[in-house]
């Protein structure tokens, strides 16, 4: 939707102008999962589909909240008492993001928020994310908090892990923010730091959502979170960005298989990051393709987050493209989506693979976008 009719569907709700629009941006992960939690390294890239929330500021301290998504909900709740879960499932990411920022001690003035979006939902491209770097540009803007874009992403990240119950890492809200166009960010989850990895030209995003219904997703993310957190302590280290293979097989004896499985799949991610990154720029896709398989192979057998219908789907990209891409699964996975890179003139040889043979074979239709690596959080007055 253009901004001239968010707008006018502002006013026509709030009987007032807005005082502007956050706009935060979905996102693809290249490579690097399940790295994030753990201090290491992804390079995921900001998407062109993004959320958008027009705001405006109130003389009182309600929050009211309306989505054009879902027009029969809205959500209204009070910033001067505790904030708690409301009725509505994307209402409650508002004010989960109200909750943190008020935590930490903001001040806070009430709000008109409308929001409006068009990142796919379920398909493992972080439209939460969106919503909270979306929200929390939003406060930020009205009450001149001053919060940068690294410091609204942990927000975000505290909006999930302290009040939605999701102890997902910084990756997804980091991004969201920080996003540049045509480029990937390698990004250091301990320090924080990011750099810009350039989309050589010639090669296109491909992204396939698999459209399997995702379930019992939050309580096996974190399940994961736990295992890798004990390996660590196993290896008495405080995170898995500072063991090795080598330190992981010493105290083998002493891990359950499930935390040797997980701790292996993220100490040989971090490495494929890092590999992959450099085969990005040099345009190496033979490297990539490597890489990209190696970390699929290890989502599903030693972090055991896919699901045949994904394993399927990168099969069928894998065996249409041959040599001519690179493909995996992307995101918190059981479900979702995977990933192509390939060049522009095998979009068409994917579509036709996937026309073939995922309907038949699994009984679900796959929807297929191609992306550009899009901006992260702008705030348009
Ligand atoms: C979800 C989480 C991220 C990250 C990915 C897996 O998207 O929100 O923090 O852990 O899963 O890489």
């Amino acid at each position: 939707m253009n901004l001239e009719s968010l707008n006018k569907k502002f006013e026509a709700i709030f009987s007032c102008k807005p005082q502007g629009i956050a706009s935060s941006p979905g996102r693809v992960n290249i490579i690097g999962e399940f790295t994030d939690y753990n201090d290491g390294f992804v390079l995921p890239c900001a998407l062109e589909f993004n959320t958008k929330v027009a705001f405006s500021p109130r003389a009182d301290n309600q929050v009211v909240v309306h989505s054009l998504q879902y027009p029969n909900e809205k959500d209204n709740f009070s910033l001067s008492t505790d904030i708690t879960q409301g009725n509505s499932q994307w209402g409650n990411y508002i004010r989960a993001v109200a909750f943190v920022l008020k935590r930490s001690g903001a001040q806070l003035t009430g709000i008109n928020l409308l929001i409006e979006s068009n990142v796919p939902q379920g398909a493992g491209l972080s439209s939460s994310a969106a919503l909270e770097v979306a929200v929390g540009g939003a406060f930020n803007h009205v009450n001149k908090l001053g919060l940068n874009e690294q410091a609204l992403a942990l927000f975000g990240q505290q909006a999930e892990n302290d009040f939605m119950d999701c102890q997902c890492g910084i990756m997804d809200q980091l991004i969201s923010a920080k996003g540049q166009v045509n480029n990937a960010l390698l990004i250091d989850c301990e320090s924080l730091e990011t750099s810009s990895v350039f989309l050589p030209d010639d090669l296109s995003l491909v992204i396939i959502n698999s459209n399997y219904p995702r379930k019992l997703v939050e309580s096996e993310y974190n399940q994961r979170r736990i295992d890798c957190e004990q390996a660590a302590k196993k290896m008495s280290v405080n995170t898995l960005r500072h063991s090795t293979i080598k330190m992981l097989d010493a105290v083998k004896k002493d891990l359950t298989i499930n935390e040797y499985k997980r701790a292996h799949h993220v100490i040989t991610e971090n490495i494929r990051v890092i590999k992959a990154t450099d085969a990005l720029k040099n345009n190496d896709i033979g490297s990539l393709r490597e890489q990209m398989n190696e970390s699929h192979q290890s989502l599903k057998n030693d972090f055991e987050v896919t699901v045949p219908a994904t394993d399927g789907l990168v099969e069928i990209c894998k065996e249409a493209l041959q040599e001519r891409g690179a493909v995996r699964m992307t995101g918190g996975g059981f479900g979702g989506a995977i990933i192509c890179l390939c060049r522009a003139e095998d979009i068409a040889v994917i579509r036709k693979a996937v026309k073939n043979n995922y309907a038949q074979n699994f009984n679900l239709e796959a929807s297929i976008f191609v992306c550009q690596a899009g901006e992260g959080l702008t705030i348009i007055e």
